[in-house]
Formats: structure tokens, sequence, C-alpha cells
């Protein structure tokens, strides 16, 4: 069994993107600059978006966290939204999800100028994504693309289960996975609340991806031998032995499926640090102008 280490890979993909950075300010070009709006309070949104930042800092981009409390309304959203599409400095922004009820998230994304949408979430981007046209990527696909490929594993005419149908992660990843690409060319199953009968898939999965935010939901008995499991979620449960008060954790029975894999997502460690990686990625290809030209 082979530990996939999404904090190594991360940190090697920021390296390479430092690099870039030097390079581009040693030539007098413009430096990357990333915008990140939060709303709220929320403990999970607050720690993504800080380390968010906090990366920008590390390889070298300009950075600016624009935060509302919860009661910021629609219009002063989508005002922010404007004078971030309209900046010279900003070359690319997102909005922490989820937003609170009383606001329409859709329409918030859409307010987004595609050119700097750099989660990828704007229709326009999911349909350049779909139709295979240069776009950005969303970031916790992208990176889990990049775990399968720098670890060299095959996809190619794979069984490949896709636990999730949400539009960050489960549904760009069947896409992606089925394209006729490496990483991908896969036989794609996508399975969700609604499934029946989710073991008679799993059991015949080469690779599973699970994106629900369930702890515990795989077990050994659901996992093929030898299958790369890739595991999204990271739900805080509590735990009165941690400082914080609670860990993070998967959807994967970690203890007793890793025994069975050929690779493995430890979590945390695993997809998450390679959705930051691939943010500033996205960012960078942003700042230099290469997805629309
Ligand atoms: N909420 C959970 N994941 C993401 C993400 O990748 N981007 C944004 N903007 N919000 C999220």
């Amino acid at each position: 069994m082979i530990l996939l280490d999404g904090k190594k890979t991360s940190e090697a993909i920021q390296q390479e993107i430092a690099a870039e950075v030097a390079q581009i300010k040693e030539n007098g070009g413009k430096v990357p600059h990333l915008a990140a709006i939060l709303v709220g309070n929320d403990g999970g949104s607050v720690t993504y978006v800080t380390n968010k930042v906090l990366a920008c800092e590390k390889v070298g981009f300009g950075s600016t966290l624009i935060r509302y409390e919860d009661d910021v309304t629609e219009e002063e959203l989508l005002n922010k939204i404007q004078e971030l599409n309209e900046s010279e400095e900003v070359d690319g922004f997102i909005v922490q999800l989820p937003l609170p009820k009383h606001i329409d998230s859709q329409k918030v994304l859409e307010a987004i100028d595609p050119k700097k949408d750099v989660d990828g979430f704007h229709p326009v981007n999911v349909g350049r994504m779909v139709a295979g046209l240069s776009t950005f990527l969303p970031a916790t696909p992208a990176g889990i693309l990049q775990l399968l490929e720098r670890y060299e594993i095959p996809t190619d005419g794979k069984n490949c289960v896709v636990i999730g149908r949400s539009n960050i992660v489960g549904s760009p990843m069947s896409i992606l996975m089925a394209k006729a690409a490496y990483p991908g060319n896969a036989t794609v199953t996508l399975c969700h609340r609604n499934t029946i009968n989710l073991p008679h898939f799993t059991q015949q999965a080469d690779i599973i991806i699970s994106a629900v935010g369930r702890p515990g939901l795989i077990t050994a008995d659901m996992v093929k031998e030898g299958a790369v499991v890739i595991d999204v979620g990271t739900t805080r449960v509590s735990d009165a032995t941690r400082k914080a008060g609670y860990r993070l954790r998967g959807d994967v029975d970690f203890d007793s499926v890793a025994p069975k894999c050929s690779y493995i997502t430890p979590v945390p460690g695993g997809v998450g640090p390679l959705t930051i990686a691939m943010l500033l990625k996205n960012t960078l290809k942003a700042a230099k102008r290469e997805v629309y030209a």
C-alpha cells in the first residue's frame, strides 16, 4: 500500500509556482494576485480561506481577503464582484461557498468574469471543461488528477467509481476521469445518495473517489483488493483529546480499508493540500492570460 502524500505533492507544486513567480518578478512582469471573498464565520470556511491567502504569500503572489458578516446583502456582494472584475490588480478571485441562504449562490457565481473565475465554477468555464476547451479546472478535481499523474497511477480503461455529485467535486471529477486523456480514459460510474446498492458498484472499482462528507461510508468489504482510494471527505468530528476540540475524518474507514489498497489518500494530508496548490496554479494561469488569450 502506498500513501498518496498530498502535502508533499502540494509543496512540490507550490515550489514550481514560486520559481515561476520569481522569474516573472525578475522580468518585471505582473505579479499574480488572488482575492477571496469570505462571508460569515463558519469554522471550515475560515480555515480554508486563511490557508489560501497564506499560500499566496508563500509563493510570492499578492492577495486580498474580503470579509463580510452573515447578514451581507446580495447587492453588496454583487457590487464587490463588479469591482474585482474591473480591477487591474486582481487577476483571479473566489467567493468561498457555501453562502448564507438569503443569497442566491448561482447568481453570485455568474456575476464573476469567467476570465477571473479561478475556482472554475462559472457556467461558461464548466461548459468549457465539458467541451474539452482551455479553462480553469475546479481545484479539487484538478488536484486529484495531479495526484494520479505524479504517482503515475494507471487510469486507462479502469473502472472508476465517483461518489457524490456536487458541482465542486463529484460532477466535474466524473467528467474529467471519462475524458480521452491521462489521467482519464476511465469507465466512470457516478454514484450518489439515490444509488441503490452502493457496494455493488464500489466492489467493481479499480479507482474509488469519494466526495460525500459522511465519515466511515466506505468500509473494507466495499473495496476490491488493490484498488486506488481517493478520499475527499473532510468532516469535523468532536475529539476532546485535541486542542481544537475536533479532528477531520474522511469518508473512508482508513484503518480497515488501507491494507486492501494499492494507493490511498490520508485525511488530513491527502486531497486537501492539493486543492490549494491548484487554486494557485489557476491564479498563475489567469495572471498569464493563458486560458482566454
Ligand atoms: N467550498 C468548498 N470547496 C470550495 C472551493 O473549492 N471553492 C470555493 N469557493 N468554495 C468552496
